[in-house]
């Protein structure tokens, strides 16, 4: 059976007030959305991605004044980069309140909170009397969804409701911030870049959460966003003999490969720009993926801007 899908915002509001599961559109990637409050409704979540209830899920909401009554106090620092970068792709840890479920943090007494940029989904948190708990509505460990159709693939039945909102504008999933000792540490990069950052901090931020460290953001462990056949990163040219002998999917950034063992290629960007880069990259792979190659062979982006986020993401689908 299919879960329905549509831009009904009063039946994602029926489905998530029963305490069912709503997919959900953001700038970034679609989030699999219940109850911030009702750990029920949560549990829902790790069962349906199959996620390891160690690895916490990120809390969206409408405003600061709702934030408030769940997460915080907002240090002055956080506060300001919350009012220049949101509503949009910036992740925040905050003191959990009471009314976070430990169930959400995986015991942490932090909690991840953004006010998410698409339309949709803020009316519909608007009009919610709760935030909403949601990770990328993908099963543990595989490509994220920036299409409602990459939802539905994957979770057709599990679903109360796919609210569909287009194609994610950005592609790739949020930054996550987290002040230490004064200072803003990366934990994971994403849309809201380092050098967008470094504007309003007045220094660069570290990254300190780096792939296969002990994971601070779980969603750090390393084979992450792995597709269902190898993706091999490097020079493409040499990848290409390399692999001849096999059916290859390329995925390109800006120019085109010719090789006889090339079955489907993929370029992120004919014009070179990391931003169409970012919201392509979860696409391509999922196109790659079933499209009867054996092997992937991608080449990095340019690591500037939101060019760092998709790499990052490459490098763990390669792992
Ligand atoms: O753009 C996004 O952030 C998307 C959309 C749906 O908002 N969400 C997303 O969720 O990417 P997810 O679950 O795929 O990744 C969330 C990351 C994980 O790496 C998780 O470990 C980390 O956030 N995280 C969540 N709560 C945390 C906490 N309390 N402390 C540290 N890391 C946390
Ligand atoms: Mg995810």
């Amino acid at each position: 059976m299919k879960a329905g899908t549509g831009a009904d915002i009063q039946h994602a509001i029926r489905v998530l007030k029963a305490g069912g599961l709503v997919a959900i559109p953001t700038e970034t990637v679609y989030g699999l959305a219940a109850n911030a409050f009702d750990p029920e409704a949560v549990i829902k979540i790790f069962e349906a991605k199959k996620r390891p209830f160690f690895n916490p899920l990120i809390v969206h909401a409408a405003s600061l004044e709702q934030i408030s009554t769940f997460a915080g106090p907002i240090s002055p620092v956080l506060r300001q980069l919350a009012d220049t970068f949101w509503p949009g792709p910036l992740t925040i840890l905050l003191p959990r309140k009471e009314a976070i479920h430990p169930l959400v943090t995986a015991d942490s007494p932090m909690v991840a909170v953004r006010i998410p940029a698409h339309p949709l989904t803020l009316q519909l948190l608007q009009q919610l009397p709760f935030p909403l708990a949601a990770p990328s509505a993908n099963l543990f460990g595989t490509i994220s969804p920036t299409t409602a159709e990459h939802v539905q693939q994957q979770f057709g039945e599990a679903l109360g409701y796919i609210l569909d909102g287009g194609q994610a504008a950005v592609g790739v999933e949020s930054t996550i911030i987290k002040e230490e000792n004064g200072k803003i540490n990366i934990l994971r990069p994403g849309g809201i870049t380092q050098e967008q950052l470094a504007a309003v901090l007045g220094y660069v931020p570290e990254r300190t959460v780096k792939v296969q460290d002990q994971p601070e953001a779980p969603g750090m462990l390393k084979s992450h966003y792995a597709p269902k056949i190898p993706l091999v990163m490097g020079d493409i040219s040499d990848l290409l003999e390399k692999h001849h002998d096999k059916r290859i999917a390329v995925l390109g950034f800006s120019r085109k490969y010719a090789h006889d063992a090339i079955i489907v290629q993929y370029q992120l960007s004919a014009s070179g720009d990391v931003h169409e880069a970012a919201k392509n990259v979860f696409s391509a792979l999922h196109t790659l993926e079933d499209s009867g190659a054996e092997i992937i062979l991608g080449e990095w982006v340019p690591s500037e801007g939101i060019g760092v986020a998709i790499n990052d993401r490459l490098e763990r689908a390669s792992a």
